[in-house]
C-alpha cells in the first residue's frame, strides 16, 4: 500500500521562536492522527535545528524547503544537502513552483539538487504543476510530463523508491482556488501513468500529494480520490489545528 502523507510547507513564515512553538503544537496534536498517516513539516533553514529538537520523540518528520545545487564551498548564501541532513531532516522539497518561477530553477539545476539530496539520504518531495495559461491552453499534461521526464526519469529505480511527488497547479497555490477533486485525480492518475512508463509497477508505490489551497474543508474530498495520497500544505500548515485536521481527512 502507498504511504499516506501530509507535509507542511511553511515557506518564508514564522520567526524561529514561533516556528518552535508551531512544531511543538504539531508534535502534540500528531498523537491524534492515524498510524497510517505520515506527517512532515518543512520550516525555513534557520529553524531546522530548533524544530528538529521540538519534534523529537514524535511521529513528525523534518524537511527542508530547498537545498544548494553544489556540495560545498564558495557559494555565498547557500545551504547544502549535507548541512540539512545533519540537522535531522529526512526530506527536502525540490522544484517548488516558487523556486522555478522566482529563482529560475530549471530541470538542469534540479537534477544536481536531486543527486545531492540522495547522496545525503534526503528523500526529495519533487513538485510539478502547470501555470494558469498552460491549463487554459490545454498544455497542462505536456508541462507536467516534461517536468517528470527531465528530472524523475534521470533517477535509478532505487532512488525512485524514495521519491515523493507533489502535484501543485500554480494557479491554485495560495490563491484560495483549489483544483476540484476530479481535476486532481485526473492529473495524479496521469502522473502515475507517466511514471509507470519508466518505472513499471513501482509507480504504484509512489505517493503523489496534492498541493494548492488544500485546507480542512476540502482535504477529505481530495484525499478520497484513488491517486491522491495526501497533501503538500502551505498556508493551512501554519495553524497546527488546521494542519492536523487535514491529516485526519483520509
Ligand atoms: P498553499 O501552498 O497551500 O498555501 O496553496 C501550497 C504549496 O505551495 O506548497
Amino acid at each position: 500500500m502507498r504511504k499516506q502523507i501530509v507535509a507542511g510547507n511553511w515557506k518564508m513564515n514564522t520567526t524561529p521562536a514561533e516556528g518552535a512553538e508551531l512544531a511543538k503544537a504539531v508534535a502534540e496534536l500528531s498523537k491524534e492522527t492515524s498510524a497510517n498517516v505520515s506527517l512532515i513539516v518543512a520550516p525555513p533553514f534557520t529553524h531546522l535545528c530548533s524544530v528538529s529538537e521540538a519534534l523529537k520523540g514524535s511521529k513528525v518528520a523534518l524537511s527542508a524547503q530547498n537545498c544548494a545545487d553544489q556540495a560545498k564551498g564558495a557559494y555565498t548564501g547557500e545551504v547544502s544537502a549535507q548541512m540539512i541532513a545533519s540537522l535531522g531532516a529526512s526530506y527536502v522539497i525540490l522544484g517548488h513552483s516558487e523556486r522555478r518561477e522566482y529563482y529560475g530553477e530549471t530541470s538542469e539545476t534540479l537534477n544536481k539538487k536531486m543527486a545531492l539530496a540522495y547522496a545525503n539520504n534526503l528523500a526529495p518531495i519533487y513538485c510539478v504543476g502547470e501555470k494558469l495559461e498552460e491549463r487554459e491552453s490545454e498544455k497542462h499534461f505536456d508541462v507536467v510530463r516534461a517536468q517528470i521526464e527531465e528530472v524523475v526519469f534521470q533517477l535509478t529505480p532505487e532512488q525512485f523508491d524514495q521519491l515523493i511527488i507533489a502535484y501543485e497547479p500554480v494557479w491554485a497555490i495560495g490563491t484560495g482556488k483549489t483544483a476540484t477533486a476530479d481535476q486532481a485525480q485526473e492529473m495524479h492518475a496521469y502522473i502515475r501513468s507517466v511514471l509507470a512508463e519508466k518505472f513499471g509497477d513501482k509507480a504504484n508505490n509512489c505517493s503523489i500529494l496534492y498541493g494548492g489551497s488544500c485546507k480542512p474543508s476540502n482535504a477529505k474530498e481530495l484525499f478520497a480520490k484513488a491517486d491522491v495520497d495526501g497533501g503538500l500544505i502551505g498556508g493551512a500548515s501554519l495553524v497546527a489545528s488546521d494542519f492536523i485536521a487535514i491529516a485526519k481527512s483520509f
